[in-house]
């Protein structure tokens, strides 16, 4: 294994909330090296998000009002402070983003151009031509990226663990680089975990399957806490096309008046012209059904975009008619589609983890911003708004000891991942239950005992036990066996689920 020392914070993962982090350390003063599987812009969810960013920013709204909303959505577990603290910072993000180059879409007096979206009050998204958001966002701050010459980027490298010093602190990461996998020990003064979510566990998935929950299981490995895992939220209008990932249509069509009917041209939701902007988790429990009765569910945006739909929403009009569907003419069919992990490795608001040196900031996190239902768009906000915050942060670290030995972590077979994720689609998705939660973890026990503890099954495991172990329905997470919410909102709260547990030492490929 060829050992290198970099005397800064070592950023994993490329989206909006690591390359914020990034830039803002590098801005601190901190020499910074960030380490991504892929070219910047690619393989990260940011890069895919359609609808925007939320944030207070026209004079109907107020970060209390984008808060209160939030707390509502997030079904009794949203930390108040940190939303707050998310809210409150909400039109200065987006104005440091457009200071970046985000071209976010304007009014005729320079104001920002915001949609509704499921569960708000108002309409506070704020958007870029139309429903191309995360890419241009993105762009903005890859560019800046690229200037920076306090950042080095590595973009051919894929985390395999983190290293340890004899106190417990995460002192860097082993990564393997390159199509051979060739493995490289970096030490580092702090590592910033943005690794994002875990849609790839799952076959029905809106986010890049690559995307397995490395970041919260090498996390827990460490020891970090992990929080809520099983709230996993599904989008309701993924685009039914045979497609993995499958394209999204954003929940923006719905906010500009599309419905959702079924395979009889009935709303799936009721008449109510609002009825199909209900919270994210009802919606796609609704889908859900139709489907499973056979009456199949499509979105009609006919009457509401029709022929606006190539220049108000051009990607998701391009992902239909790639796939040889006229939107404009005909209904889109969809399904429900793991879309965001709320649970995560538990962080504050400056991305502070439970173990020294480590920080988590994105998705991979849980500050308690999204509770057990995220409200739409608030993700981009909070990926840069404390993804900036934990760059700050890990800038003034200094390092730990020497790294103790570690074994990295396994890859997992192909066939075995594809028999993993149609299993999690089926029993840990939209509707769980005790017996199909219960079969997911002997599926994942007979995985680990024949390929090792690859970080997918690890996850998987994170998120299935705590979904057995919740025995009500709340926000993303509902059991048929116990449709009730508690009347009190408690957490999960996982430390070293499996202490004993050691993974396979994984012989770097030729
Ligand atoms: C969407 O555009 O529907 C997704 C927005 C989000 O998930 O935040």
């Amino acid at each position: 294994m060829n050992r290198t020392r970099h005397d800064g914070p070592l950023v994993v993962g490329a989206g909006l909330a690591g390359l914020s982090a990034a830039l803002e350390a590098a801005r601190a003063g901190a020499e910074v090296l960030v380490l991504t599987p892929e070219p910047l812009l690619n393989a990260c969810s940011s890069a895919w998000a359609q609808g925007g960013m939320a944030a207070a920013l026209t004079a109907v709204d107020s970060p209390e009002l984008h808060a209160k909303d939030t707390e509502a959505a997030g079904a009794g577990l949203v930390e108040p402070t940190a939303t707050r603290a998310l809210t409150d910072a909400g039109r200065e993000t987006v104005e440091w983003l457009a200071a970046l180059g985000a071209p976010f879409d304007r009014d005729a007096d320079g104001g920002f151009v915001v949609s509704l979206e499921a569960a708000h009050s108002v309409a506070r998204v704020a958007r870029v031509g139309g429903d191309g958001a995360g890419r241009a966002i993105l762009s903005a701050v890859v560019a800046a990226v690229r200037a920076e010459k306090r950042i080095t980027v590595w973009e051919d490298a894929r985390l395999k663990a983190l290293l340890l010093d004899a106190d417990g602190r995460v002192v860097g990461a082993v990564a393997a680089r390159g199509p051979g996998g060739r493995l490289v020990e970096i030490t580092a003064t702090a590592v910033v975990l943005a690794t994002g979510g875990a849609g790839g566990l799952f076959a029905a998935t809106t986010t890049p399957a690559a995307l397995k929950g490395e970041g919260l299981a090498l996390a827990a490995r460490a020891g970090a806490e992990i929080l809520d895992p099983e709230f996993v939220q599904f989008h309701p209008t993924a685009i039914d096309v045979g497609l993995d990932p499958a394209p999204l249509a954003t929940e923006a069509l719905r906010g500009e008046g599309a419905r959702l009917i079924d395979g009889e041209g009935r709303f799936l939701l009721g008449e109510a012209p609002d009825a199909d902007l209900k919270a994210r988790d009802v919606v796609a429990r609704a889908v859900h059904a139709a489907r499973m009765e056979g009456r199949g569910a499509y979105l009609d945006a006919r009457a509401a975009i029709g022929e606006a739909f190539p220049h108000e929403f051009p990607a998701v009009f391009a992902a239909c008619m790639r796939s040889g569907l006229d939107p404009r003419i005909s209904p889109i069919p969809v399904m429900a589609a793991c879309h965001y992990h709320m649970g995560g490795i538990a962080a504050d608001a400056d991305g502070r983890t439970t173990v020294a040196g480590l920080y988590a900031v994105g998705e991979c996190a849980a500050t308690g911003v999204h509770g057990a239902n995220r409200l739409a768009s608030n993700s981009l906000l909070e990926a840069a708004t404390f993804g900036r915050r934990a760059g700050r942060a890990a800038a003034l670290e200094t390092g730990g000891g020497r790294p103790l030995p570690v074994e990295v972590t396994p890859d997992l077979p192909e066939a075995a991942m594809s028999e993993l994720r149609t299993a999690m689609t089926a029993h840990a998705g939209v509707v769980r239950n005790e017996a199909g939660l219960s079969g997911l973890i002997a599926l994942i026990d007979r995985l680990e005992a024949q390929y090792g503890s690859a970080a997918a099954l690890e996850a998987a495991r994170l998120v299935v036990q705590a979904a057995l172990d919740r025995r009500e329905s709340r926000g993303g997470h509902y059991r048929s066996d116990y449709p009730q919410t508690a009347a009190v909102a408690d957490h999960t709260r996982v430390r070293n689920v499996r202490p004993a547990m050691r993974p396979a030492v994984l012989e770097p490929a030729a």
